[in-house]
């Protein structure tokens, strides 16, 4: 048994790493211009993991769209997912000095090319999703991303996460998975449901793993934050409580965290049943969500 586990997760690594090269590759054509403003935007692309990205990619080979499409639906998530992060490391908001073992775009630009690269990134994720390729679903795709990442998505999540610290009482399990969700889960939604989106089909099941896949992926960063090593993350660790964020750890404890995390795995997985073994790197990336070191 052992044995095959560690060959689905060896196919998983490798299919990640294909994603991660495709878009880079497809970021490469599309972001080539030669300002700093471009090289801020790419910077804050690569390096992380492009999970968002290989979700879209995932989900669209399982409902046979176009990989040309896919690719614009991917780099658009990534785009997306890079103006949060970059926003994110914002002194305003938590002030992180490093980025994927980088410095933030704050640090090694300023706040001001920070600000504009993540307002740049924010516009050309739609820019890409407007491409014709996308083909004849292409609103409810425009749709669904403005509302995940926007005003009930992710950034009422940060704003959620930003009143936290400054609360007088501690939030309660609901109040924390509401953050959460917006804050982290949306994005990871639209992610895995593109494919199904963009073919104009059902997109229940990928939803359902979504939701619990964004909730495991937000706790699994939240226990990075405390067990995490530094050098393996590629950001700050142990500031969390200081800073008085709310989180699954803060409220309940790192076991019973970890319990949750597993519990939310094995949902993700079980919701996939209506697509059989096709959707075997989908359970392995819930897997990868739980246990990575980074
Ligand atoms: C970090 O996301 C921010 C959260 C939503 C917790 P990732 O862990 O996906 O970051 P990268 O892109 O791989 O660096
Ligand atoms: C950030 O969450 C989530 C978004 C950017 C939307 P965190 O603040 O926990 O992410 P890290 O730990 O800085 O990556
Ligand atoms: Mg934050
Ligand atoms: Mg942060
Ligand atoms: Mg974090």
């Amino acid at each position: 048994m052992a044995a095959v586990g560690s060959d689905q997760t060896r196919r998983f690594a490798d299919a990640l790493a294909e994603a991660q090269s495709r878009i880079t590759h497809h970021m490469d054509g599309r972001l080539a211009g030669h300002d700093e403003l471009h090289a801020a935007m790419r910077y804050a692309i690569l390096g992380g993991k492009m999970l968002r990205g290989f979700l879209v990619l995932e989900s669209a080979r399982l409902h046979g769209v176009d990989e040309a499409a896919a690719l614009e639906a991917a780099l658009a998530i990534e785009c997306i997912h890079a103006y949060s992060l970059v926003h994110d490391d914002l002194p305003c908001m938590d002030d992180d000095d490093l980025r994927r073992g980088q410095p933030t775009v704050h640090r090694k630009w300023d706040e001001g090319m920070a600000v504009l690269a993540g307002d740049s990134l924010q516009s050309f994720a739609f820019e890409l999703l407007a491409d014709a390729k996308i083909g004849p679903h292409a609103l409810p795709l425009i749709r669904g991303l403005a509302q995940a990442s926007g005003k009930d998505g992710m950034v009422s999540g940060q704003m959620l996460d930003i009143a936290a610290e400054s609360a007088t009482q501690p939030l309660s399990l609901d109040q924390i998975t509401k953050l959460q969700s917006r804050k982290t889960g949306c994005l990871i939604s639209w992610s895995a449901t593109a494919g199904a989106v963009m073919a104009g089909a059902d997109d229940g099941a990928l939803r359902r793993y979504a939701e619990a896949l964004g909730l495991a992926f937000q706790i699994a960063d939240d226990i990075l934050d405390v067990e995490g090593d530094a050098a393996k993350v590629g950001k700050a660790v142990r500031k969390d409580a200081d800073a008085g964020k709310a989180t699954f750890v803060s409220l309940l404890g790192l076991e019973t965290a970890k319990e949750r995390a597993q519990m939310l795995m094995e949902q993700a997985c079980d919701a996939l049943t209506p697509y059989g073994p096709a959707a075997e790197t989908l359970k392995e990336a819930a897997r990868f969500v739980i246990s990575r070191e980074s």
